[in-house]
């Protein structure tokens, strides 16, 4: 039985992209999802100061052996100001700090959604080319734009994004 993480980057109590990972994450045939929530890691804002007097955070650590010891990982980033979410990237700059191999070459599913027509582009094009330099193995891409319109349980509402979908999701199951 694969383990897959799932992680929307984001602590909104009705984040769409922890909705949407865990959804992506519970279509692996074979698998168990583990669905994280950012809310769950205790993790101050990240100083130099912090981490030199206080080390770094135990929680820092909980999530880092979640992603590491993964089979798969689902990524769905929010885009807060065309950029990562304060939460999403705080925890990522703690995690760099114990092993810079953050994501640890686990293969990754990278997307992003938003309820907004550019689902999270900006973001994800960031993330897609910085994620390699920190371990990441990116192996598919989606972006899911107009959320609310568009997301079902059943699957997208859109048959062009459900291809698109659908391509990109088959290369991360063949990979994993
Ligand atoms: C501070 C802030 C900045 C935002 N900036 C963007 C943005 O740059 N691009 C975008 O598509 N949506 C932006 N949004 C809207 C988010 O996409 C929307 O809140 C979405 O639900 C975030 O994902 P989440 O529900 O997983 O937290 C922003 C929202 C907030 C609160």
């Amino acid at each position: 039985m694969k383990k897959i993480v799932a992680l929307g980057g984001s602590t909104s109590r009705q984040s769409i992209n922890k909705k949407w990972a865990g959804h992506v994450a519970g279509l692996i045939p074979n698998s168990k999802a583990h669905i994280l929530d950012l809310n769950d890691y205790n993790l101050p804002l990240y100083s130099i100061d912090h981490e030199q007097n206080k080390g770094i955070p135990v929680d820092a650590h909980r999530l880092l052996e979640q992603i590491q010891s993964a089979d798969g990982l689902v990524i769905s980033l929010a885009e807060h100001n065309g950029c990562y979410t304060a939460a999403f990237k705080n925890a990522y700059d703690w995690m760099s700090r114990i092993n810079k191999e953050v994501w640890n070459q686990v293969p990754m599913f990278l997307m992003a959604t938003s309820p907004g027509g550019r689902g999270g582009a900006t973001v994800l094009d960031i993330a897609s080319k910085g994620f390699p330099f920190l371990g990441g193995n990116i192996i598919a891409t989606f972006s899911l734009p107009r959320f609310y319109d568009v997301y079902s349980e059943s699957g997208i509402q859109d048959m062009a994004l459900q291809e698109t979908f659908e391509e990109a999701f088959s290369m991360f199951q063949k990979a994993i």
